[in-house]
Order: structure tokens, then C-alpha cells, then sequence
């Protein structure tokens, strides 16, 4: 068989394969440079943008569980006008695509950050090819998970976003809602271009003789292995209910794991917690899908939902 096209587009993004790293576990890039080739990611998704530093939670913000990871980072983070200044440069200079995670303890905050990056990143490529919205992250008294549990308000948001860019706008949500095809909805009616799926699981781990929880802030975020049916779920969920594309995201450490939720209607995947144990996963994730396309004579990404029996 002739070689798969692993292409795919979002809006006016494009990326050259569906495999990119999830936003919190690969910073803003630089730091993994030495370790592999950025260009051959299909994107980086930066760590989370606020508009003012952030210190992020006191310590211990990180617990690792039997198959996962607890995070309390709380959005630590240099702010925007540092991220223009010190990171977009080197993002600019990768061929891949690059995604930017914008977050905010108010709807005035998101605005103001993607204005921000609109302003200095200008047209065309520029370092910011598409935003991931982030209202689903865990660890923060305001904003955060607090606006992707709530219909209204994801509309509210994505549509205000939506007057400040014609990049894509892609909208990371929470799996610690009741119905997550509700706010898949609300997110595409705001004007999305397409869904991650998912962040974090609330979770928390207890040190039994120093009777005290084992994150400072008490619960986190739960990542790695564990939570990776329950993305497959939410993204199957989503896909059912929602016209824009799906980025699957949980847990994917090998080309099964990423093949799951392609075939539950994702059209790419990113890798998070993997990363620490292995830089190198993106690569043979990749290869492992292209080794499954071509053994089930799949020729395009798209083909994927499409197999699923049941
Ligand atoms: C964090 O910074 O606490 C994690 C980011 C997230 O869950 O979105």
C-alpha cells in the first residue's frame, strides 16, 4: 500500500500529522529541543497563557498515583507580555504547527490575552497558528474549570473570543461535568473550530502517616493511564454531538492508545504525561499509527470513525 496521508486541517491550520503534545507537559518547546525534532510533531500546544505571571501553587503540586499523575501547578506561568517577548520567537521558528493555550479567571482576561497575542503575532503563521481555550483546568480558585462546566457561559466565552481572531479557536474541555455533549455544544455554537477532549480528572491522593493530603491544595488534576477510557468516552461522547473536529487527549502513551480514540471520532491526538517518562513517545505513536493504517489499508485520518463497528 502506498503511504497514508496523516494530513489534516482545522480552520486555516493545517498540521502535517495528528500526533502534538498536550499543553502542561511541554512548556513553551525549548526545553525539549535537545530531545527531539519539534518539526516533526504535528503541534505543540504551549503551556497555559494568563495575562499577568503566575507563581502557580505552593509545592507539592505534583504526586504520581499507580497509573497516573496528580498535578496542582495552578497555571504558573510567565504572563503574556513575557510569552511575546521570550517564547513566540522560538515558536515562530518551528515548522509545526503551534497552538496556543490561553486561560483567565474572567472572560475580560481571556480577551485581553488573545488580543495581546493577536496584536504582536500580526497575520499568517507567526508562531500561533490556532488558541486552545482553556476552561477546564482544576487548580484554580477563579476561573478555569469553572467556566467549562457551564453551557452558558462556554458560549458566553467562545463567542467573545470568537470577535478577536480568525484563527482557529480550539476549546479544551473538562471531563468533571454530568454531560459533556451539553458544553461540546455550547462551545461550537460560541463558534469553536474544534474540541480537545479531555483536561484532567479531579482526583487526590492522602499520605496516611503524615495524615495530610499529598498536593498542598488538597485535590488535582488527573492525568496518565488511568483516565485514558474516560477520554475515550468523552471524545466518542463529543463527537456524537458536535460537527467540528475532535482532538483526543488522556492517557495516550503508545499507538493503541491514540488508535482508541481515533476510532472514537477524533481527528488528532496529543500526548501529555507520556512525555515525562519518554520525549520520544510523539515519534513512535506516530509510527505505530502508520504501521496500523497501512495493516487495516487505511489511506487518510478521516477513513478512522468511519471502522468503528457497534
Ligand atoms: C495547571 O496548571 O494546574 C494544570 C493546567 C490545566 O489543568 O489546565
Amino acid at each position: 500500500m502506498t503511504e497514508p496521508d496523516l494530513s489534516l486541517a482545522i480552520g486555516s491550520m493545517t498540521m502535517r500529522n495528528p500526533v502534538g503534545v498536550a499543553s502542561g507537559t511541554f512548556g513553551f518547546g525549548q526545553e525539549y529541543e535537545p530531545l527531539i525534532n519539534l518539526d516533526r510533531l504535528g503541534a505543540i500546544y504551549t503551556k497555559a497563557v494568563t495575562l499577568a505571571p503566575r507563581e502557580g501553587n505552593p509545592p507539592p503540586r505534583l504526586f504520581e498515583t499507580p497509573q497516573g499523575l496528580l498535578n496542582s501547578i495552578g497555571l504558573a506561568n510567565p504572563g503574556v507580555a513575557a510569552f511575546v517577548q521570550e517564547k513566540l520567537p522560538f515558536l515562530k521558528a518551528r515548522s509545526c504547527a503551534i497552538v496556543v493555550n490561553i486561560a483567565g479567571s474572567t472572560e475580560d482576561e481571556y480577551c485581553r490575552v488573545t488580543g495581546a497575542i493577536e496584536e504582536n503575532a500580526g497575520p499568517g503563521h507567526n508562531g500561533v497558528d490556532a488558541y486552545e481555550v482553556n476552561i477546564s483546568c482544576p487548580n484554580v480558585s477563579h476561573g478555569g474549570m469553572a467556566f467549562g462546566t457551564d453551557p452558558v457561559q462556554v458560549e458566553r466565552l467562545v463567542g467573545k473570543l470568537r470577535k478577536l481572531t480568525a484563527r482557529p479557536i480550539i476549546v479544551k474541555l473538562s471531563p468533571n461535568v454530568t454531560d459533556i455533549a451539553s458544553i461540546a455544544k455550547a462551545a461550537e455554537q460560541g463558534g469553536a473550530d474544534a474540541l480537545t477532549c479531555i483536561n484532567t480528572v479531579v482526583g487526590m491522593a492522602i499520605d496516611t502517616e503524615r495524615l495530610q493530603p499529598c498536593l498542598a491544595r488538597g485535590t488535582g488534576g488527573l492525568s496518565g493511564p488511568a483516565i485514558r477510557p474516560i477520554g475515550v468516552a468523552c471524545t466518542w461522547k463529543a463527537a456524537r454531538a458536535v460537527r467540528i473536529p475532535i482532538i483526543g487527549c488522556g492517557g495516550i502513551s503508545t499507538a493503541d492508545d491514540a488508535i482508541q480514540y481515533l476510532l472514537a471520532g477524533a481527528s488528532a491526538i496529543q500526548v501529555g504525561t507520556a512525555l515525562f517518562a519518554d520525549p520520544a513517545a510523539p515519534m513512535n505513536i506516530l509510527e505505530g499509527i502508520i504501521v496500523w493504517m497501512k495493516r487495516k489499508n487505511v489511506g487518510t485520518l478521516a477513513e478512522i470513525p468511519k471502522l468503528l463497528k457497534g
